[in-house]
């Protein structure tokens, strides 16, 4: 182990030289006087009270720690927390951490420290809902610890409940949740507290640390010496600023962990009511008998104050605390008071409950001041009051820590670590019912201590045939036999006595346990040993723990056993308007009438929860811290070797260093050994051929050279040293990733096979799906184009169908065919004396581009119009004449198109409806003409004029530049010129205007 030289004793007990008390106590004390306040046995961690400050803990030394061994770094708190949490990890196995030791050994602190270690060891993704559970987590102790801490004789913050925190882990190892389990409050503090002792720390923060504002609100005055429940620790307050920082811290707390200002408010205004209850007094009215004297309240503004702030009717308030309702035979209900004759009867049969306080009785005169009593049905309900409110503290937590949106298929099964820090054993000068359970549940950890540690242990290796030499310890069952053993042990004998009818009266039970007990070894009381005169008769008797003596008085256990509390009662709290209180009483809800069944007692009850809290433990992986109280005096660096002997014995410790000596650190059957080791050996990876699986783990332990170290049983193997352990540990983790290798890659080759399967079949569907849509397609087409050849349409009108996205360039072409075929179709039809025409006509619409729309298209065309008579009756002869002339001279062909025209400077060619075109000559200038005098009048003739000259040129092999434009430019003697058109309603024939070098054809516009 690091850091620690021999000078600083053995680290763990297990090395002593001799296996002695004296050796055990020189060790512990050498060691404790160097500051090292943790010693191991074995895994088993011993923590002395070191009562100051030690820079142990912080996260430094949780980094040292994190992932270590237990062996590797020096005993602390932080390796026992690793241990259990690498044990869960490993092994998917829920642990525990039990931690026992007396009142003020240490327990709370411990838990403290293992919350922290956990906390800052998971979430390294920082997620989260793991943040919001960690915080929940540790400011959750910060609550219950006001709620159900006070400071005693033996403790400053001593936990007067017991808590079992089990918290849930992911796969991962990061808390998810957890739960709170709390057992046995001991509320009868509420109400009385020793000499020396305080009142829970809720009361007196809420009195040093509530706002001015807020404790008026509550009717409530600083001083908490002003309220019965709180006098007597008041002179032991700490400071009142701690006690205010501690009411802030609190208050924060809450808030963290998600109460409503509203439910904070609640708790704060039940707390200063239970006060107000606890001055409440009452005096006995004149009339009567004394056996039926009614009482009356002294101080009546007590009840408006508990009115106002528990939310409920004044008067039922004054008739719970005066009268109750008690059903009478059938269904009958009858109020019936209580009388002053109870409240003696109380006075007399618990006189711890039911005080006398010298009230402020000054209203009365002097002769007849009556004597102020207080009811105990008063106090019984001002401490169920305090103990639904941290019941529902708990609750509130728990709701808020439940892991959420878990799914056990999806998430894995969650793991727990459970934290167990219940009161230690403890004994008072007076014992009564509480420390009576106290040291029950005490023995019974102790007995879940030897069940695991010491005797399943011994009988595991007798079973397995290992050679063993017994170690003799003190077996405590039978103390815990004495307490709940069926129809004679205590607790049977106390609940019997509850269920009498009739006043039985705590001396009776004490007289029926004498008689059941008489030879009991470990029971005595002062009937069975009159000679013992520390007890007395009647009220006392004894047990002889497995910790020690304890001397308990049988005063108030019937009545803490019963513990009852009137209907009434309880209906008022339900009634309440203010829904935390309300929800803290559901039972408020029965009719009186159902009230019928007995209710479990409080013994009873408590036996069942440490039943369940053991078997609980049992299935469990436990790890212990077994803390020692090293004096009475709460001082540092002081260790009363007696009384740590006391402990050292008591908590059986050597025996536990002697078992542990003997015997080994793990045990595993073959077959789960070889599931966890078998990689590390080339025999046993990754299935072993030998006869046994013991036969395996031999090989494979031979390969290690571990044999030595290790012991086999029948069915499982004995390792001795955790040391071996490790070893093996690490080699299986520089395997590890090499196996997560293998499978990553057998997996991620099953998914990828998966994948390309499921494509391959997505291909095959669409293929096939394509092949049908193909075919359907053409299925259609031929059954539509079934008529094209049907003239004069050729299919004109047919609508091609929607082809399949991979037809659409078959289709494409298909229209392309079809067109060119309908093309065909329609051409052969065609007069050979108009094909020169349909020629024209084709060239004017490639040439025209669809710029014009207008261009005469569907007239006949008749090129040559100036031979025409229609078109030229007065010239056509005289145009037929000289062209003959041309003819002969120039020995021109054909007239390809004449018509009239009105020449400027040369000619050219329009768009629109117009008859303007412009007639470009290269290196000579453009001709601008307007086709004129047709008839009809404006015929349309530019678009013949175009395809006449466009066939022509291609006729030729020429290309004809044809433009369309509104605003044609121009050249005439070298000069741009630009020419437009301009339709004019009032023009009677087009004529050309020239404006400033710019032509303006006038069209008539009709
Ligand atoms: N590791 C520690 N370092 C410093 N002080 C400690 C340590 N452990 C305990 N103490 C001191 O001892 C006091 C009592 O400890 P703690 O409350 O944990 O006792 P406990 O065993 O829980 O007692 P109880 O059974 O009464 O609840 C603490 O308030 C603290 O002052
Ligand atoms: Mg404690």
């Amino acid at each position: 182990m690091e850091d620690e030289g021999p000078e600083c004793g053995k680290p763990d007990f297990v090395l002593l030289d001799q296996v002695t008390m004296e050796d055990f106590m020189e060790n512990l004390k050498l060691r404790f006087e160097k500051g090292h306040i943790y010693t191991y046995i074995g895994e088993v961690l011993v923590s002395v009270n070191p009562y100051q400050e030690l820079p142990l803990y912080g996260p430094e030394a949780i980094a040292r720690y994190q992932g270590r061994e237990l062996y590797e770094r020096p005993p602390h708190l932080y390796a026992v927390a690793n241990a259990a949490y690498r044990a869960m990890k490993r092994r998917s196995r829920d642990t525990c951490i039990v931690i026992s030791g007396e009142s003020g050994a240490g327990k709370t602190e411990a838990s403290r420290h293992i919350m922290q270690y956990i906390a800052a060891v998971t979430n390294p993704s920082q997620r989260a809902e793991v943040e919001r559970v960690k915080d929940v987590l540790l400011k959750s102790t910060c609550v219950l610890e006001a709620f159900g801490n006070a400071r005693t004789n033996r403790n400053h913050n001593s936990s007067r409940f017991g808590k079992y925190m089990d918290i849930n882990f992911d796969f991962k190892g990061d808390p998810v949740g957890g739960h709170i389990h709390s057992y046995l409050l001991e509320k009868s503090r509420v109400l009385k507290q020793h000499v020396g002792e305080r009142n829970f720390h809720a009361f007196y923060q809420v009195l040093r640390g509530c706002e001015d504002k807020e404790l008026q609100e509550l009717h409530l005055q600083r001083n908490p010496a002003l309220y019965n429940f709180t006098r007597q620790g008041a002179g032991l307050s700490v400071l009142d600023s701690d006690e205010k920082s501690h009411h802030q811290a609190v208050t924060e707390a809450m808030r963290v962990i998600g109460f409503s200002p509203e439910e904070v408010a609640s708790v704060h205004r039940i707390l200063a009511s239970i006060l107000h209850l606890g001055n409440i007094k009452f005096v006995e009215l004149e009339e009567g008998s004394l056996e039926q004297r009614g009482l009356a309240v002294t101080d009546e503004v007590l009840v408006d104050h508990v009115a106002e702030l528990t939310a409920t009717p004044r008067e039922m308030v004054l008739r719970c605390l005066l009268a109750r309702t008690v059903a009478s035979g059938g269904r009958e209900l009858i109020e019936k008071g209580h009388t002053a004759a109870e409240a003696s009867y109380a006075r007399d049969a618990c006189a711890k409950v039911l005080w006398r306080w010298g009230g402020n009785l000054e209203a009365f005169p002097e002769e007849t001041r009556p004597e102020a009593v207080r009811g105990s049905w008063l106090l019984a309900s001002s401490q169920a009051v305090y103990q639904r409110l941290f019941e529902w503290v708990v609750d509130r937590i728990n709701r808020v820590m439940e892991p959420r949106d878990r799914d056990p298929r999806r998430d894995g099964k969650d793991t727990v670590i459970g934290v167990l820090d219940i009161y230690g054993f403890e004994v008072f000068p007076v014992n009564s019912f509480e420390q009576f359970c106290i040291n029950y549940c005490n023995e019974k950890l102790q007995q879940l201590f030897i069940q695991l540690i010491l005797k399943q242990e011994q009988e595991e290796y007798e079973r397995e045939g290992i050679a063993w030499q017994s170690v003799e310890y003190f077996n405590n069952a039978t103390i815990v036999d004495l307490v709940e053993r069926p129809h004679r042990g205590i607790l049977a004998v106390l609940d019997e006595a509850c269920g009498s009818a009739g006043p039985i009266t705590d001396r009776i039970f004490l007289q029926t346990l004498d008689t059941h007990h008489r030879h009991h070894p470990h029971y005595t009381s002062r009937q069975l040993c009159p000679t013992d005169k520390t007890m007395e008769f009647g009220r006392d008797f004894r047990i002889k723990h497995y910790a020690g003596d304890v001397m308990y008085s049988v005063e108030g256990f019937i009545d803490k056993n019963r513990d009852s509390l009137f209907q009434d009662f309880k209906r008022l709290l339900y009634n309440s308007t203010d829904p935390t209180l309300r929800a803290m009483w559901p039972d408020g809800q029965q009719d009186i009438t159902e009230v019928t069944k007995r209710p479990l007692t409080a013994g009873t009850l408590f036996k069942n929860s440490m039943v369940a809290l053991v078997e609980n433990l049992a299935s469990k992986e436990p790890f212990y811290i077994r803390c020692i109280k090293p004096n009475e005096d709460k001082l540092a660096a002081k260790l009363d070797e007696g009384h740590c002997r006391h402990q050292v014995a008591y908590l059986g410790l050597l025996e536990n260093v002697r078992v542990r000596r003997a015997g080994f650190a793990s045990r595993q059957p073959y077959s789960r050994f070889l599931l966890r080791y078998k990689m590390t050996c080339e025999y046993t990876w990754p299935n072993h051929l030998l006869g046994s699986d013991r036969a395996a783990v031999s090989a494979l332990l031979e390969q290690h050279g571990l044999q030595g170290d290790v012991a086999f049983g029948h069915s499982k193997l004995f390792i001795r040293s955790p040391r071996t352990l490790v070893t093996l540990e690490q080699s299986r983790a520089c395997l590890i990733p090499i196996i997560v290798l293998l499978l990553q890659k057998a997996w991620r080759g099953t998914l990828a096979r998966r994948h390309f399967r499921r494509l391959r079949a997505v291909y095959t569907i669409m293929r096939w799906f394509r092949r049908h849509k193909v075919r359907a397609h053409l299925a259609e087409m031929q059954r539509r184009f079934q008529a094209a050849r049907q003239p004069p349409l050729y299919g004109r009108d047919l609508v091609w169908p929607l082809p399949p996205a991979v037809l659409q360039p078959f289709q494409d072409i298909c229209q392309a065919l079809f067109c060119r075929w309908r093309a065909r179709q329609l051409v052969k039809n065609i007069p050979p004396s108009d094909m020169a025409q349909i020629k024209a006509k084709v060239a004017a619409m490639a040439a025209l581009q669809e710029l014009r729309q207008d261009w005469g298209c569907r007239r006949a065309w008749a090129r040559d119009y100036l031979s025409s008579a229609t078109d030229n009756p007065t010239a056509s002869g005289l145009f037929a004449q000289r062209l003959k002339t041309l003819r002969e001279k120039d020995g021109f062909g054909a007239v390809l198109f004449s018509s009239h025209v009105r020449k400027v400077t040369g000619l050219s060619v329009t768009s629109g409806r117009d008859q303007l075109v412009v007639l470009h000559a290269r290196g000579y200038d453009d001709l601008v003409v307007c086709l004129h005098r047709s008839r009809p009048p404006l015929d349309n003739r530019v678009g013949e004029l175009v395809g006449v000259l466009a066939a022509h040129c291609q006729g030729e092999g020429r290309a004809l530049e044809v433009r369309v434009s509104d605003c044609i430019p121009l050249t005439q003697r070298g000069a741009r010129r630009l020419v437009s058109v301009e339709p004019k309603s009032e023009q009677p024939e087009p004529d050309f205007r020239c404006s400033r070098g710019t032509f303006t054809l006038l069209w008539p516009d009709c």
